[in-house]
């Protein structure tokens, strides 16, 4: 049996879904049941009921799946699969914060570990959190864990007080501006696309910012033939199949995650014939977790 059809019989078997993002390798992408961004992975984490949840993605984003899940079971093909971003804050200093400004709301981007969200108040993705901060009522924010995301709504929402935390993704943290004016130089009919976890001055030089769900739409509705992607080159997956009559260039060969990059087809089958690599996490952080990520649900609908 290849391995294809080993997976799609132990999905049948199991009632099992696999998730996937966007930036895991194109075959994980293929046997997926479902890929999206972020956000949206997490409200069809939400809905689904299959008994068996396989995420194709980093640790925290299973992780939100089995927050928003908790009597499901949530398998991770491979644990080690960890988003470095995502320990970028401390629970020493969202304390301090606390302290001092009496009206703050700790906004949390879901790439972060669940012991972050629990100290939490809502959680954001790149595709609402600029929307998300505007409708909150506090006036001081504390932006956690990506300074440059954080940045980016900072600029968005200049009415509120939006205090930056120093994470960053190393991915699109690498990228720089002359790498930007060079793509574009090379490309010059291109539109220059990106994730807003680049820094800012490859964001301003940018024709469109959003979350790699965005980028798609963007792509997919506008006139232009040609554009330059600034995110992790998995997305190319989704562009080439969405867009086949458009032509996509990487800003940088190097805009590759290593952590989504583990979750390779055979791990995907293991996982599910073994049924390891299970999301178990402590039960009260999982209470206190689930109520950011269930009002950015709330909030984003
Ligand atoms: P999206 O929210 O656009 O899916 O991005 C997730 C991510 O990890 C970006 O590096
Ligand atoms: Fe984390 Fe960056 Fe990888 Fe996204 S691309 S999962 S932020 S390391």
């Amino acid at each position: 049996m290849s391995l294809f059809s080993e997976i799609e019989t132990l999905k049948k078997e199991k009632n099992a879904i696999i998730l996937a993002h966007y930036y895991v390798p194109d075959e994980v992408q293929v046997i997926a049941d479902f890929v999206g961004d972020s956000f949206a992975l997490a409200k069809k984490a939400k809905e689904t009921d299959a008994k068996i949840i396989v995420f194709a993605g980093v640790l925290f984003m299973a992780e939100s799946a089995k927050l928003l899940n908790p009597d499901k079971k949530v398998l991770i093909p491979d644990m080690s699969a960890d988003c470095p971003m995502a320990h970028m804050a401390a629970i020493s200093k969202i304390k301090k914060m606390k302290e001092e400004y009496e009206d703050l709301a700790v906004v949390c981007y879901v790439n972060s570990t669940a012991a972050l969200k629990a100290v939490s108040d809502v959680c954001v993705t790149s595709s609402n959190a600029v929307d998300i901060v505007r409708s909150l009522k506090n006036q001081n924010i504390f932006f956690i864990p990506d300074q440059h995301l954080g940045s980016y709504v900072k600029k968005q929402v200049p009415e509120k007080n939006i205090i930056l935390n120093d994470g960053y993704c190393i991915t699109h943290h690498a990228m720089t501006k002359e790498a930007a004016l060079s793509a574009k130089k090379q490309h010059p009919e291109a539109l220059l696309l990106v994730h807003p976890e680049c820094k800012e001055e490859v964001v301003q030089l940018a024709d469109y910012a959003g979350s790699t769900a965005g980028i798609i739409n963007f792509a997919k509705s506008s006139m232009n033939k040609e554009f330059i992607i600034g995110t992790e080159l998995g997305v190319l997956c989704e562009l080439k199949k969405q867009c086949p009559d458009k032509t996509f260039y990487p800003m940088s060969e190097e805009l590759i995650c290593s952590n989504m990059k583990k979750i390779l087809v055979e791990k995907v089958r293991d996982c599910l014939k073994e049924e390891n690599n299970e999301i178990i996490l402590d039960e009260n952080m999982m209470i206190n977790a689930n109520k950011p990520l269930e009002k950015m649900l709330e909030l984003a609908s």
